[in-house]
């Protein structure tokens, strides 16, 4: 089978088991991210792809061949990091070109490939420079460059953007869906950044202290997720969640009412339902508008941040329990103001005791 497999793959170091069964398939030609927070396995994972890092237990196969002892060469990767470490004395030609050189490519043959990397990464005017007298991001594009210079099969990418600025991240992040859009690699790419995440994935993987938590498209995650873990690191601000009692069942639905709210009927999935204690709803920023009548649910502002082009409004509920609304637009609010908002009830998420996401599953 084409594409990458990763059976059961274990890594500790020492007495602390680091990845602990990460299995996974990934397709030639897709493009996967995986995400979680800080410290949780995605470098190591990358690196034991790499072949940089030997596994503890489980296996690699590339293209139905095992793979699991073959070196970061064999396997054909090329990996980006987030400190690119161009070689300072070296031209952006020379730098693009020097794993050629290293491998015994001849001379006219590197030229050709560097023009081609140059023209595919808009290099070309900068060839002649030094990496000093490059910006951040023409910095990162060499280092691609240098990267994509020996024709990678796997493409692996460790948090690539994180050094650059907001807005320079932004552009390279398009520049990359581009660059995989035209070369059609395998790519894996790392970071911590859910928007990186939900904008370049084919397949997003949310990883959490070694395993992998949740794997799909962005938006399947995104609307779909598996548990709190997920629905919390997808999506900015946050989503709310809400500790509710006295909720009933009432056919498919669940009958609930959010502290000081009007009754409401989320759909939940018998199967998964199988106790009411202690349930949360999920309820995105986004999926809560201002009412034009005094009903639904009273919020308290505490803190307004006005973007622009959007109001984040930071509040609480009749119970204390904090609750953040993201209206789109500028609306007129300050700390201390009391309104009414209406939640998207069919966008709600219910989560049970542990955690799990009980919702009911609408196709995509
Ligand atoms: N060479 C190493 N020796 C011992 N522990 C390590 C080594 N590399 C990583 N770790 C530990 O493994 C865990 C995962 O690290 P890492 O893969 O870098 O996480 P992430 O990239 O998700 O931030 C961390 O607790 C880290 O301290
Ligand atoms: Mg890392």
């Amino acid at each position: 089978m084409a594409g990458l497999e990763l059976n059961n793959i274990r890594k500790s170091y020492g007495a602390t088991e680091v990845i602990r069964g990460v299995s996974l398939s990934v397709k030639e030609g897709e493009f996967v991210v995986l995400v979680g927070p800080s410290g949780c396995g995605k470098s190591t994972l990358l690196r034991c792809i790499a072949g940089l890092e030997p596994i503890s237990s489980g296996s690699f196969s590339q293209d139905g061949h095992d793979v699991t002892g073959a070196t970061p060469v064999e396997r054909g990767v090329a990996m980006v990091f987030q400190s690119y470490a161009l070689y300072p004395h070296m031209t952006v030609a020379e730098n693009i070109g020097f794993g050629m050189k290293i491998a015994g490519d001849k001379p006219a043959a590197i030229t050709t490939r560097v023009r081609e990397i140059a023209k595919l990464l808009k290099l070309e005017e900068l060839l002649a420079r030094k990496p000093k007298a490059l910006s951040g991001g023409q910095r990162q594009r060499v280092a691609i460059g240098r990267a994509l210079a020996r024709k990678p099969r796997l493409f692996l990418f460790d948090e690539p953007l994180s050094n650059l600025d907001a807005s320079l991240r932004a552009e390279m992040r398009v520049e990359l869906a581009k660059l995989h859009a035209s070369l059609g690699n395998t790519m894996i790419y790392v970071t911590h950044d859910q928007v990186e995440g939900m904008t370049l994935a084919d397949r997003i993987v949310v990883m959490n202290s070694g395993i992998v938590e949740q794997h799909g498209a962005p938006l399947e995650l995104f609307n779909q997720p598996d548990n709190k873990f997920v629905a919390s690191f997808l999506g900015q601000p946050r989503i709310n969640f809400i500790r509710i009692s006295g909720a009933r069942r009432e056919d498919a639905d669940l009958l609930l009412s959010l502290p000081g709210g009007e009754p409401m009927r989320v759909p939940i999935d018998a199967a998964r339902a199988t106790s009411l204690d202690s349930l949360e709803i999920g309820i995105r920023p986004e999926d809560i508008t201002l009412s034009t009548s005094e009903t639904g649910l009273p919020i308290t502002v505490d803190v307004v941040e006005q973007l622009g082009n959007e109001t984040i409004l930071y509040g609480h509920l009749r119970d204390a329990q904090q609750m953040v609304v993201r209206l789109t637009g500028q609306a007129n609010f300050s700390g201390g103001d009391k309104a009414w908002f209406k939640i998207a009830a069919e966008r709600a998420l219910v989560f049970d005791q542990n955690g799990l996401n009980i919702g009911r599953r609408s196709a995509q």
